[in-house]
């Protein structure tokens, strides 16, 4: 049995972490952290036990031999320092996407697991969706052949976070391209196996940001808090000749929505995530489009249906450490992630390409 720590008692800890954790057996949620105090007692009331403890600052719960991994719930601008803590005091570590605010902070993690033997990973439960990973194999039995062209999608009518701290460019390194772009990048880069970077050109915008009143998921917004970008837009290539173009936005004026989705276009076939999970090609002369139907058509109580990315997530995360098994989002490839975001921000802010200077030897 693993015993677990939460640091970060908000959002996705209450919407992802404590719920799948607490399905899964061989863990245990042991202690609570926030620096809002009610919020770590709330947690430990829901999904801990009399036993469980409840701290405000992560320090004191790392102190605890007790706890074998923690989860790190905070704002982006600590995911670093509480990563590296934590993995100096022993514990694996599952930290919640983005990796870091760039990537500076990104390598000094991935070096601290090395360091420390630790186990480190980041939440990008996307791609434990039936649909990623069911397309990850296809790309992995070549089934779509070189992929020279992947299309990451993160595109938001009007869905900007209110809450927390998502529009304060200090807590979170930027906007909609860190926050969802994230997500979608992430599940194209894995899908082609790709991540040698070779320049990255980008753009980012504050247009919508500035509207008053304006209509939102999340209720409006206030122009002057609203620091970070709307939109971001990315072109990158890499070494070996491969196009990805990266949309991100949290409020654009298009009806061409979708959040988490990849388009891939290789030498035998393509695939996309518009309309469910399509998978096209030539075949006998003709060419063809196959949708993917992903549920059993089985019965949910004997798992024939449902897909809960965030239980699957929590559960192979769980199961890597005990098995001493790699997870499945590897800290080296989070890190290009990073890379290619904060390339993206450094190319809109001096209008030129970045060149990606060769990773050194230690981060490959
Ligand atoms: N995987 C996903 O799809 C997904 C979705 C939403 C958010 N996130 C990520 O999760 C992180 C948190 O986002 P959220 O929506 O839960 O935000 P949130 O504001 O709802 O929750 C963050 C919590 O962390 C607490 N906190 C801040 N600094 C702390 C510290 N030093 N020690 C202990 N507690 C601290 C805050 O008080 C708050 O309760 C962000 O990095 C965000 O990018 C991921």
């Amino acid at each position: 049995m693993l015993k677990i720590g939460i640091i970060g008692c908000g959002g996705i800890a209450n919407g992802k972490h404590m719920p799948s954790l607490k399905k899964v057996k061989e863990a245990k949620m042991v202690a609570f952290c926030d620096v809002i105090e009610e919020r770590a007692i709330k947690a430990k009331e829901e999904f801990g036990d009399e036993d469980s403890k409840v701290y405000t600052d992560y320090r004191e719960l790392l102190k605890d031999s007790d706890i074998d991994v923690v989860h790190i719930c905070t704002p982006n601008s600590s995911h670093a320092e509480i990563s590296i803590d934590a993995m100096e005091a022993d514990k694996h570590v599952m930290c919640e996407k983005p990796m870091a605010k760039n990537s500076k902070e990104g390598r000094a993690m991935l070096e601290a697991s090395k360091k420390t033997g630790k186990k480190l990973t980041i939440g990008y439960q996307n791609r434990f969706r039936k649909d990623s990973k069911f397309l990850y194999e296809a790309c992995k039995d070549d089934e779509l052949g070189e992929i020279y062209l992947g299309k990451a999608k993160a595109i938001r009518r009007r869905a900007v976070p209110t809450w927390g701290v998502f529009l304060d460019e200090e807590a979170q390194g930027g906007g909609p391209l860190i926050d969802i772009g994230t997500h979608a990048l992430d599940l194209t880069l894995w899908m082609m196996d790709n991540y040698d970077l070779k320049y990255v050109v980008g753009n980012t915008y504050h247009k919508l940001s500035q509207t008053k009143n304006a209509a939102n998921a999340w209720g409006p917004w206030d122009p002057k808090k609203f620091t970070v970008e709307d939109s971001a837009f990315g072109f990158i290539t890499m070494e070996n000749g491969a196009t990805i173009i990266l949309e991100s936005s949290w409020a654009l004026n298009s009806l061409n929505t979708g959040e988490a989705k990849t388009s891939l276009c290789g030498t035998k076939g393509g695939a996309d995530m518009e309309d469910g999970l399509r998978i096209n090609g030539e075949e006998r002369g003709s060419l063809y489009d196959k949708k993917i139907q992903l549920d059993a058509d089985g019965v949910d109580f004997y798992d024939g249906k449902g897909d809960d990315p965030a239980y699957e997530e929590a559960k192979s995360w769980i199961e890597c450490i005990l098995e001493d098994k790699e997870p499945v989002v590897k800290p080296e490839q989070a890190l290009v992630v990073t890379e290619i975001l904060e390339a993206i921000y450094e190319s809109a802010k001096n209008g030129e390409p970045v060149m990606i200077k060769k990773q050194c030897e230690c981060c490959k």
